[in-house]
């Protein structure tokens, strides 16, 4: 097949965005399009990141990159994370993905990143094309809250219009010794498959001391982001017992509140071995990517 992967051309994109859509929305019998979830990375002004495998004028496929930085180790990393991979149906098992991925790569290559990071459970797919998977300290828990919640919840959560971002971004810099360099439109993300995004804050005026960030589902919470003193997790805990029936916690091993959890013992946990990663700048040879774990709510 005669392919060129370039970035998105203004004319593709509403095609890609449909393609895109066909696959991971109403594919997947979802309804809330791709561009409403994550409105920081499919924009119109952010097309050098979107890119298209085309055979001709006819879209075989496409994948989506969130140019990132990361801070870790007490210095700056230039990251991309790489997701919404897809081949039109019609045109799968003949080349079009790997292609895609290879030229992806290389103009990721040529463009100052240090790495290159997914989550996939299709390993098989990107360890063919240079992909490796590493220590991944990644924990899904899930809580059911059995007992009746408390008559007067501690923290009552707050929609994304509702909250101070300068407050978070306090309570991050105070206790995340590594963490993804966010903009105020970094807090529009719903990951899947959560309708909203609820805000939790611990608050000790003049500053939040701490906060949660949890995306639910009917009755069903996520929780993405939890960042606070250990001696305040039970606060939250007991916010989340009154805010839904079921919480499913994105976690990893070496976390504050995973081993809080673990110690108590609450919750039931799965291992999450799905990140891949693409090693792009020679300094990246030095670090023992099983410390890093990007958080839920940066993800694509
Ligand atoms: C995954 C996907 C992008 C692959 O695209 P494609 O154009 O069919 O891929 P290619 O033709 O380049 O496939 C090359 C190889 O990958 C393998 N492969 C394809 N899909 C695979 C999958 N789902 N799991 C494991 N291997 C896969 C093929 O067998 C082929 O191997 P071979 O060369 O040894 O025969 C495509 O199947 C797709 O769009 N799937 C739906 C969306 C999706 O799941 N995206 C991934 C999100 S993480």
């Amino acid at each position: 097949m005669d392919l060129t992967v370039t970035a998105c051309r203004p004319g593709n994109l509403e095609r890609l965005l449909d393609l895109f859509d066909a696959e991971f929305v109403r594919g997947r019998g979802r309804t809330v399009p791709l561009r409403r979830r994550f409105p920081h990375i499919l924009r119109p002004e952010a097309l050098d990141t979107l890119f298209t495998a085309s055979s001709g004028d006819v879209l075989c496929g496409g994948a989506a990159v969130r140019k990132f930085v990361w801070k870790a180790g007490g210095r700056l990393w230039q990251g991309a994370m790489v997701g919404m991979v897809c081949t039109a149906p019609q045109f799968r098992g003949r080349g079009v993905g790997s292609a895609l991925l290879r030229g992806l790569t290389v103009k990721l290559s040529k463009g100052s990143v240090d790495f290159a990071v997914l989550w996939t459970s299709k390993h098989r797919f990107y360890e063919r094309l240079g992909w490796k998977a590493h220590l991944d300290l990644g924990q899904l828990g899930r809580i059911d809250f059995t007992e009746k919640p408390p008559a007067q919840p501690p923290l009552i959560p707050r929609g994304f219009g509702e909250v101070d971002l300068d407050r978070i971004e306090s309570c991050r810099s105070q206790h995340c010794s590594s963490l993804v360099l966010r903009t105020a439109l970094d807090y529009r993300a719903l990951p899947f498959p959560a309708d909203s995004v609820e805000f939790f804050f611990w608050d000790r005026a003049p500053k939040a001391v701490g906060y949660a960030i949890v995306g639910r589902q009917g009755s069903t919470g996520y929780l993405y982001e939890l960042v606070s003193r250990t001696e305040d997790f039970h606060v939250f805990l007991s916010s989340f017992a009154s805010a839904y029936t079921t919480l499913f916690v994105n976690e990893h091993s070496s976390g504050l509140f995973y081993n809080w959890l673990r110690n108590r013992p609450l919750g039931t946990w799965d291992h999450q071995d799905q990140t891949l990663w693409f090693l792009l700048s020679r300094e990246m040879s030095t670090v023992d990517l099983s410390a890093w774990h990007i958080p839920y709510i940066d993800r694509m």
